[in-house]
């Protein structure tokens, strides 16, 4: 099996090629991945001789038709990813989002090559703290940040290109992920990497903002459960039951780190924040006996904190700028 991995020097991306090669010991893999800020080559260190990266761009169709005649199955993870970038700066988010994944799609056509498309809960919208509902497939779009916005659209034409085409699609949308190789832009890597910089953590105003937490380890187990047992064109929800609000999240963090509770600061906050995500896994569970393996939220974060404190050469070079631009926006 030959499997390009769009976006594989991402967090996700990188943490589901090494699954890959440890899960089927046959397969080969291509990552294709830009090498934007978000991307690390150091991520696939030591697996060179069965993943091979190109450089390159999802929406040049030059670059991505040879890769997709050659696999056998395309993982699509590429993507531009954080919120907070996309309210700076739409026009990226627009590009890779909604043009690199048309191309993949019209290159998936051409070469009648199945396709995964791995999206986001955020096109839901939100929820409120008191809502009793969770998100499900049946649930409409209502995307709020240009980067949902974003993702919504590229689900869309996954699924026009698997009703008007016929092109063997599925599509996942995943709640927050955590575990190894985050960038430290996002919530908790970035409070990781403050504490071992002894910065007090940042939270976006008052911290009620709940996210349904994942291990990325659980999520990419339920992608290749889907490419390997799920319905043509249908998407599947994929959470753990993780919810917890962003204080509580800090707080754990800082007592696994040996400090008081409320050693964080409160900072500006995000404009339009979702207020919270919460998934309904019922058809991932029933239908494809998908089960999280990290459901210890404490153990899997410990694991984490481990992991950035041994892996510091891996993030150091990213942390001062990261810092200056939220610094610059006041948070
Ligand atoms: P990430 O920002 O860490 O990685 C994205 C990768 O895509 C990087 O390696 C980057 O270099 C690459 N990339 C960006 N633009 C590209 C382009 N034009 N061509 C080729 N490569 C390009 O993102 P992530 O957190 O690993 O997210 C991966 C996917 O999972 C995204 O599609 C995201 O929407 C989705 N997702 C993320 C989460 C989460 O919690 N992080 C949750 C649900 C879904
Ligand atoms: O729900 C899935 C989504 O989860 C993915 O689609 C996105 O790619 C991924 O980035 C993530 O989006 P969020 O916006 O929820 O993640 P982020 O890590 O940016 O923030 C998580 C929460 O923490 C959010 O409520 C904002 C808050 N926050 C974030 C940062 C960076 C803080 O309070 N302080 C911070 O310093």
């Amino acid at each position: 099996m030959h499997v390009l991995i769009t976006g594989g020097a991402g967090f996700i991306g990188a943490n589901f090629v090494h699954q890959t090669l440890r899960r089927f010991p046959e397969a080969t893999v291509t990552v294709l991945d830009k090498l934007t800020y978000a991307g690390n080559q150091g991520s696939l260190e030591g697996l060179e001789e069965r993943a091979t990266l190109v450089v390159g761009d999802i929406a040049d169709a030059d670059t991505v038709d040879p890769l997709v005649a050659q696999a056998d199955v395309v993982v699509h993870f590429a993507a531009e990813s954080h919120n907070d970038n996309s309210l700076n700066d739409p026009s990226p988010f627009i590009r890779t989002n909604l043009v690199g994944t048309f191309t993949l799609l019209e290159a998936v056509r051409r070469h009648k090559t199945r396709f995964h498309h791995v999206s986001t809960d955020e096109v839901y919208g939100d929820l409120e703290l008191d809502d009793p509902a969770k998100f499900t497939p049946e649930t409409p779009y209502n995307p709020s940040s240009p980067y949902s916005a974003s993702k919504a659209g590229s689900d869309l034409l996954v699924r026009a290109w698997v009703r008007s085409f016929g092109i063997e699609a599925t599509i996942s949308n995943c709640s927050n992920n955590y575990g190894p190789y985050q960038h430290i832009e996002k919530f908790i890597p970035r409070q990781i990497t403050n504490l071992i910089d002894g910065v007090r953590p940042k939270l976006y105003g008052a911290g009620q903002n709940v996210r349904d937490w994942i291990h990325v380890l659980d999520h990419n187990d339920a992608v290749w459960d889907i490419v390997n047992k799920g319905r043509i064109g249908e998407t599947y929800l994929i959470g753990a039951n993780g919810e917890k609000n962003n204080k509580e999240v800090v707080e754990l963090i800082l007592e696994l780190m040996g400090h008081e509770p409320d050693d964080y600061d409160h900072v500006n906050d995000r404009p339009g924040h979702d207020m919270r995500y919460a998934i309904d896994n019922t058809k991932l569970v029933q239908e494809l006996g998908w089960e999280p393996r990290f459901t210890d939220f404490r153990s899997g974060l410990a694991e984490t904190i481990a992991w950035y404190r041994d892996n510091e050469a891996w993030w150091r070079p990213l942390k001062a700028e990261v810092e200056a631009k939220y610094a610059a926006q006041g948070q």
